[in-house]
């Protein structure tokens, strides 16, 4: 079964959000069918659609500073807990960034940093190795595309920067948001992962290329083909760093740090810092600026409840949870890829409108279903843990687990995919008789409280 398309005219588009200022460019690869974009009403979206924008009135943007030439946004004005509001009150301009990267950071609605924003890019720009830790959803894709971007020197036309990340629809987000950021900048960001045609990047790599964004096994493969050049790339970022520390990956990122010269500067995020990353830091980093800003591990927006149920009640109790929740939009997981078309299909039948996506799907069909549903064209999406780490969905405000995951970091990034930028969320987990003392044992490891789900929630406690 392909995934379910939203009928046509599908009534219920996710309201009271903002969207992504997410531009199909570059990135759908094949124009939504079927549907019709239906904006989220009543509330002011980012960058959606242009028209949208506020325009200064033509005499100011002909006397006015530059400031006042901005297409800016409409303001998201949604209540935001302290995870990102505690700040220390420096502004973007404190750090003497390029004029045209702040055109680029207050157009994409950006007004101050983020605690991490603040404790990393000041920093970042002296050339210092990071290794940083901020909750999820507070901004750390910024926190080092910011820096990257302003010491990439344009005239150049060398690789001087590689965003690696661990999924490739992680990869198109990330490389969407340094091009957003950089707009300004004449700064040509080339993003390259697998499940697509290696010719294709081949091709693009004899155009310029300041800066790549990419999954580790497809760049190691450019890099030792000698087409991406990186021996004068002296930044690398690692994006969910643990993760690419895993022995999964760890060889292929030993491999590609050997391409780089002696002089680069590593930069490491994630909201999950376990001590498999010790032996890494020990090995490559000099003298890390080492920032952690989670004192508490999980955020302060998201409520989250435990249902006691049989296996064979978790359909049925999904429905009750459809039928009693506001959901914005949502994201449920499942533990295997099988369970994640068979709960789709389940869902469909029940008369829900759901997408759903894991590795397994052939790359197009992931990069629609990650494009229509980030567009709003579904609102409950059935994933994989494929959608764990890093995916920003500002609408999402439900996560579910179906399948309760086995470990603590899964399940923080899991439940962190809702509540995006100090917003509210819930998170619901279903949780067998076998579940029952990972339950006690992730809720004790993140020193969280979860809840047993009561028979009406709030909607003060999510949807605000
Ligand atoms: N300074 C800022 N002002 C307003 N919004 C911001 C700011 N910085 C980031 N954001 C927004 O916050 C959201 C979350 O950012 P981001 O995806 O970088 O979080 P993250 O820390 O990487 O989370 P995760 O750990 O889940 O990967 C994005 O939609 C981003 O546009
Ligand atoms: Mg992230």
């Amino acid at each position: 079964m392909a995934y379910q398309m939203p009928p046509q005219g599908y009534g219920m588009p996710p309201q009271g959000y903002p969207q992504q200022g997410y531009p199909p460019q570059g990135y759908q690869q094949m124009p939504p069918q079927g549907y019709q974009q239906m904006p989220p009403q009543g509330y002011p979206q980012q960058g959606y659609p242009p028209q949208q924008m506020m325009q200064p009135p033509p005499q100011q943007q002909q006397q006015g500073s530059w400031k006042d030439q901005l297409a800016l946004p409409p303001r998201d004005e949604r209540y935001r807990t302290e995870d990102v509001t505690a700040t220390k009150g420096n502004e973007f301009e404190d750090y003497f960034l390029k004029r045209e990267l702040l055109m680029g950071i207050f157009e994409k609605g950006f007004e101050r940093p983020s605690p991490i924003q603040e404790e990393s890019i000041p920093i970042a720009l002296t050339g210092r190795d990071i290794l940083a830790r901020a909750k999820n959803g507070t901004g750390k894709t910024a926190a080092f595309t910011i820096p990257v971007l302003e010491k990439t020197d344009t005239s150049k036309n060398v690789i001087q920067a590689v965003l690696l990340v661990p999924t490739r629809e992680l990869a198109l987000q990330t490389s969407q948001v340094c091009k957003e950021l950089g707009k300004h900048l004449n700064v040509q960001v080339m993003v390259t992962t697998g499940g697509t045609s290696l010719k294709d990047d081949i091709m693009r790599l004899h155009q310029p290329v300041h800066i790549v964004v990419a999954t580790p096994g497809r760049l190691v493969d450019l890099a030792s083909k000698g087409v991406a050049k990186l021996n004068q790339c002296t930044m690398l970022a690692m994006d969910e760093a643990d993760k690419l520390l895993s022995p999964e990956f760890q060889p292929v990122i030993a491999q590609l740090i050997d391409f780089l010269p002696r002089n680069r500067q590593i930069l490491l995020y994630s909201a999950t810092f376990p001590v498999t990353v010790k032996s890494f830091k020990e090995k490559y980093l000099r003298k890390p600026f080492v920032i952690n800003l989670m004192e508490e591990l999980t955020l302060k927006g998201i409520t989250q409840y435990y249902a006691f149920v049989e296996e064979k009640q978790k359909v049925h109790c999904l429905n009750t949870l459809f039928s009693k929740l506001q959901i914005n939009q949502s994201i449920i997981f499942c533990n295997s890829v099988n369970r994640v078309e068979l709960l789709a299909k389940k869902i469909t039948e029940l008369g829900y409108s759901c997408f759903y996506i894991h590795a397994k799907m052939m790359q197009s069909h992931r990069n629609r279903v990650f494009h229509d549903f980030r567009n709003g064209a579904c609102r409950n999406l059935v994933s994989s843990d494929l959608f764990t780490r890093g995916i920003d969905i500002q609408s999402v405000n439900v996560v579910i687990n179906f399948d309760f995951p086995k470990n603590s970091e899964t399940y923080l990034h899991r439940v962190g995919r809702s509540g995006r930028f100090g917003h509210l969320g819930i998170s619901v987990n279903l949780i067998t008789y076998d579940d029952r003392f990972n339950l006690f044992r992730i809720e004790k490891e993140l020193g969280t409280e979860i809840q047993q789900i009561p028979p009406t929630i709030d909607p003060a406690v999510y949807c605000r």
